[in-house]
This record gives structure tokens, C-alpha cells and sequence, in this order.
């Protein structure tokens, strides 16, 4: 089954309650929540106080992706907020497994993320914690960006490797994900796709999460 995360980042902040019940209604399967610290990505977006006042708002999944350094310092603080997938860099830190327990110790699912010039392999020593990969198809900071082709061939590395060994584990995709190239993405292995402008930019957003679908 493919999942559908749209990326909060799209949509308009002065009016957030009502946005995400749209995205509840449009019959996406969970919540992509982008979290920048402007030092691992040259962009800010919003930390605790915004993910602590919308949980009350939906039961949707909270599919949080850190883009923070060394995350290790502020996993804790994100689970308390209310995310039920926590996602952090390799790229951010040197405490990869320590991390991955964080999440997994306090029953939620750990996803770790590469960078478009990350090589797949980096993951492989750490699958085994892992309850999703995600492989950026941009480079993180920004929405609105084209998806860079060559990064579905790591989603291919990574899908085959998974199989072959017999993991179960979800691979996301993030970055300039749209109806035309939804179908390569899904045909390299990935199963969840993450989307920001193309649902939230779109009049019928169930219509865009359709057409991702
Ligand atoms: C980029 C973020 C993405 C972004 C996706 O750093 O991680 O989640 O919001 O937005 P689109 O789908 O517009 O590329
Ligand atoms: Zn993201």
C-alpha cells in the first residue's frame, strides 16, 4: 500500500487548524512535519510550540522530519510533542544508533534520512533500527524544488538490499514528488511519498492525493 505524507510546510500558517483538517479530508495517511534548525539546512520553519498546539487538533500520524543538528540534543522533547515517526539526518550526527534507540524506546517509529549526496550504503550498517529510510529527492531546506532523478537509483540500492534480506521497513520519499514522477518513485521501491506543493498548491487536494496514490 502506498502512503500519502503531505508536507505541512506547504500550507498556509495563518490559517493551520484549517488546513489540516483539509488534509484529514482529503484522505492522506499521515502528516509530513519539516522541522529546520537553520544550521543543517539553511532555512528555519517551526519547532515544539506549533507541534504541541496541533496534536490536539487531528489523530493523524505525525511524520516528523528533523533537519536539525545533532538531533540527539531534542528527539525526547519531539516525541512529547506528539510525533509518532521521528526522522533525523545521518548527516547531523554521530550518535546514529543512539538516536534510532531514542525513538524506538519510547514506541515509536525511527526513520533515518540521506541527503541527495549521500550514498545509500551509509545506511545499511543501521537497517536493523530502522523502521523507515528516507531518501531526499532535493536538497533539504525548501519546498517547491524539482526532484533530482539520480536520487530514485539510491531508493532502487536500498529497496533491493532491504529484500534481499528480508527487512521490513518503509522507504520515503522527499522532495518535488508530484503526480508525473510518482509512479518512478513507487517503481524504485519507494511506498511512502511525501508532497507538499502538489497537494497543498492544488483546488481538490483528495484529487491530488489520488493522483499521487
Ligand atoms: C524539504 C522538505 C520537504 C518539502 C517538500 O526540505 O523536507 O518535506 O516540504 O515539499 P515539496 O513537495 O514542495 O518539494
Ligand atoms: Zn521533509
Amino acid at each position: 500500500m502506498i502512503k500519502i505524507s503531505p508536507s505541512l510546510l506547504a500550507s498556509n500558517f495563518s490559517i493551520l487548524s484549517k488546513e489540516i483538517k483539509d488534509i484529514e479530508d482529503s484522505g492522506a495517511d499521515m502528516l509530513h512535519i519539516d522541522v529546520m534548525d537553520g544550521v543543517f539546512v539553511t532555512n528555519i520553519s517551526f519547532g515544539f510550540p506549533i507541534i504541541d498546539s496541533i496534536r490536539s487538533l487531528t489523530d493523524m500520524v505525525f511524520d516528523t522530519h528533523l533537519m536539525i543538528t545533532k538531533p540527539e540534543r531534542y528527539i525526547e522533547r519531539f516525541i512529547d510533542a506528539g510525533s509518532d515517526i521521528v526522522t533525523f539526518h545521518i548527516e547531523a550526527t554521530d550518535k546514529v544508533e543512539d538516536c534510532l534507540d531514542m525513538i524506538r524506546n519510547r514506541g515509536k517509529r525511527a526513520g533515518l534520512s540521506i541527503k541527495p549526496g549521500t550514498p545509500a550504503e551509509v545506511v545499511y550498517p543501521y537497517l536493523e533500527k530502522c523502521d523507515m529510510i528516507l531518501v531526499m529527492t532535493v536538497e533539504p531546506g525548501y519546498g517547491g524544488q524539482a526532484l533530482i532523478p539520480e536520487t530514485l537509483d539510491k531508493v532502487r540500492a536500498i529497496r533491493a538490499y532491504i529484500s534481499e534480506r528480508g527487512y521490513d521497513i518503509d522507504i520515503q520519499v522527499d522532495g518535488g514528488i508530484k503526480p508525473e514522477n510518482a509512479k518512478a518513485a513507487i517503481e524504485a521501491g519507494a511506498n511512502i511519498l511525501v508532497a507538499g506543493s502538489s497537494v497543498f498548491k492544488a483546488q481538490d487536494r483528495r484529487a491530488a492525493v489520488d493522483a499521487l496514490r
